[in-house]
């Protein structure tokens, strides 16, 4: 299937890993020219080879904190002037820190909102001169399915992600006809984060070996497995393309199965 792709702009933020990298490559892959940023500067050069190595767009990496709502202007008017346009925008973020209610002080919740909340109403903000140019433009945001279920120990991303969809489901229909736009809501997929998680429970001694922590994790999962995130990047790729040229203010869970809702 061609998804029509070829040539469009494409900018997805916190991309030099796991999940906003698999949606810039699986766009690229397409034939997209992407734009991706994170704060590492040694992620950047490594993340633009994973997606140089086998897609035909063009890829910049920039240094950028999606928490500064400058930096993130820059990167929206530098990606458009590199590429004389943006066609679609995919927001992601950073992960917010685990705990029950109680856990958390006012400033975790302030700073979860500028991670998962504002640094996407930045960057929907700057980028909307350059979607309304567009003929194809699209929007789509990863949350998690934090958003339908919530997640035991994890109070910041069940209220606050819930903002990210209000404001999609908003502009989807403030925006229309010329913009579209989605939500993603993935469940566990195999990333660097996951990885980390996994390990850390191999440290506490809750399980015997790396397989046996995805064992447990895929446990619930009807599909017997958590995903590979390049999964995720294809669902991503086909709602920014004309193949979903009907599709917008959806929520689509990615997730093996896991949530019931
Ligand atoms: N993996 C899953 O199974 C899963 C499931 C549901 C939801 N999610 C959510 O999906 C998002 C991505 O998760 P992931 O597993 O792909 O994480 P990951 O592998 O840790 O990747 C996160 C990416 O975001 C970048 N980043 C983090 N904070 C940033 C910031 N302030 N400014 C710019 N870039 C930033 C990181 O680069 P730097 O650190 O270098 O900035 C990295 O490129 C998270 O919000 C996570 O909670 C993940």
């Amino acid at each position: 299937m061609d998804l029509g792709l070829d040539g469009n702009a494409a900018l997805v933020t916190a991309s030099t890993s796991g999940l906003g990298l698999a949606s810039a490559h699986a766009l690229a892959r397409e034939g997209a020219n992407v734009s991706i940023c994170g704060r590492t500067e040694s992620r950047l050069d490594e993340a633009k080879e994973t997606i140089e190595a086998d897609a035909a767009g063009n890829v910049m990496a920039r240094q950028v904190d999606v928490t500064d709502p400058d930096e993130v202007r820059a990167l929206v008017e530098t990606t458009a002037e590199a590429y004389g346009g943006i066609d679609h925008v995919v927001t992601s973020a950073g992960g917010v820190p685990s705990g029950s209610f109680l856990d958390m002080e006012d400033r975790d919740w302030y700073q979860a909102y500028d991670t998962l909340v504002m640094s996407h109403v930045w960057t929907l903000r700057a980028a909307h001169p350059h979607l309304v140019e567009s003929d194809a433009g699209s929007i789509t945001s990863i949350t998690s399915t934090s958003v339908q279920e919530a997640i035991d120990g994890l109070v910041l991303s069940n209220a606050v992600r819930r903002a990210v969809v209000g404001t999609i489901d908003t502009v989807a229909r403030e925006w229309a006809p010329g913009i579209r736009a989605n939500v993603v809501m993935p469940g566990a997929h195999e990333t660097p984060r996951i990885e980390e998680l996994i390990e850390q429970a191999l440290d506490r001694g809750e399980y015997d070996s790396y397989e046996e922590g995805l064992t447990d994790w895929a446990a619930p999962i009807p599909l017997d497995r958590i995903g590979d995130p390049m999964e995720l990047g294809d669902v991503v790729a086909f709602l920014a393309s004309e193949r979903a040229s009907f599709v917008t203010g959806a929520t689509i869970p990615i997730d093996g199965g896991r949530t019931r809702s």
